[in-house]
């Protein structure tokens, strides 16, 4: 029988949210990590070019793959041949692919505490065992390879995430390596989830290939890109998984769509477009970083990257869902409760997400300042 998993509480309190919006309230999304601001102009033109124009059977885009690879050149001074990569439905299907294809049921899969809810949850859907390692806001929340040296007896597997979700830390160069290089030694498989590459407010971003050319690697259309509901990612395996891989997918998912495929290579080339959602994050993080405190939220690790704050509210509520759910009810603006990134002590935090409008970001602030000036502390 399947493991039974937890539910993903950012969705009830969308679910909730939605209703108000139905109900006439404007609503301020700050759950899920999703932009605001749709595919790259380019991209959309493209897609509408192609509707009219192609049958849009099962299809692996071959020069999307290539186009991919460039971009490992370009960006990490890592060369990729296209047979590594498969294109998938997004970076979740690449997980499931690389722990299906890489891991057997019982092995044991580590990560941080807090992380994103799927990971532990896919890990326990295929009958893997998560081994969750707390990472405090003194190690920035992230991983180690100290920590992961200290694991025993060792996992089978890891899960690195640079940036991380919930909390956008990055974890720096000589760190990753350090990671690369004990995960050799004791024989545990890197998945790195690198959803959000592209996302920095400072620190380099680095790709965990160029430390363990044998790491999954998992990325994504849904963040950078802008392109969320286009459903489009990809997977990068070891070069001696590539056949397996490849069997999985075809098997599990068979393609992603087609039509994405054609706007995820447009989309690639249209960096002035996303990095200028990049200088929108970044007033918003300056913005947020700025008045939480105002709102008693000192307790911060500013975010290195994607597009999140964890902040610690144990000042206010160890209920965290109730606390988002009283927010959401009294003042309209959505936010995802701890739970869903740490079952443990996740009830003292919550995360913010600041992919929106700047004015959006204003509109919050402005609502949360006086809400959070009336809470009492515990
Ligand atoms: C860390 C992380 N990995 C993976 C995903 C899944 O993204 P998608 O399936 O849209 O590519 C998300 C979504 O928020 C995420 O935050």
């Amino acid at each position: 029988m399947g493991q039974d998993i937890a539910p993903f509480q950012a969705i009830s309190i969308s679910r909730r949210a939605h209703e108000l919006k139905a109900s006439g309230q404007r609503i301020l999304h700050m759950e899920f990590g999703q932009p605001s601001t749709g595919a790259p102009k380019a991209a959309i033109a493209a897609a509408h070019g192609v509707l009219d124009a192609e049958a849009m059977g099962y299809w692996e885009s071959q020069p999307l793959k290539e186009r991919i690879c460039r971009h490992y050149l370009e960006g990490y001074g890592v060369t990729l041949s296209p047979r590594r990569l498969v294109i998938t439905c997004g970076a979740s299907p690449a997980l499931v692919l690389a722990l299906a294809a890489a891991f057997s049921p019982g092995d044991r899969i580590a990560m941080a505490r807090p992380g994103y809810v799927a990971y532990r949850n896919t890990v326990r859907a295929l009958n893997m065992e998560p081994v969750e390692i707390a990472c405090g806001a003194d190690v920035r929340f992230q991983l180690s390879a100290a920590a992961l040296e200290a694991l025993e007896p060792a996992p089978q597997g890891v899960i690195i995430a640079s940036p991380a979700n919930p909390t956008g830390t990055i974890i720096p160069k000589d760190e990753l390596a350090a990671i690369a290089e004990v995960c050799k030694r004791r024989g545990i498989q890197i998945i790195s989830d690198e959803i959000y590459h592209g996302l920095s407010y400072g620190p380099e971003i680095h790709s965990m290939l160029e430390f363990s050319p044998d790491a999954y690697v998992v990325n994504s259309f849904s963040k950078y890109f802008s392109m969320a509901g286009w459903r489009l990612g990809w997977l990068v395996s070891p070069e001696a998984h590539v056949a397996r891989t490849s069997a999985y997918i075809g098997n599990l998912f068979l393609t992603a769509p087609s039509l994405s495929q054609h706007a995820g290579l447009v989309a690639m080339d249209s960096r002035d477009e996303l990095e200028g959602h990049l200088h929108v994050y970044r007033r918003n993080r300056a913005l947020l970083l700025g008045a939480l405190p105002r709102l008693g939220l000192e307790k911060i690790a500013p975010p290195d990257g994607a597009f999140y704050i964890y902040a610690d509210v144990s000042r206010f509520t160890h209920d965290s869902l109730g606390f988002c759910l009283k927010l959401l009810e009294e003042t309209g603006v959505a936010t995802a409760p701890g739970v869903d990134f740490d079952p443990a002590e996740g009830g003292r935090f919550m995360r913010f997400s600041f992919a929106l409008s700047t004015p959006e970001i204003e509109e919050a602030l402005a609502r949360l300042e006086p809400w959070f000036a009336a809470q009492p502390a515990r």
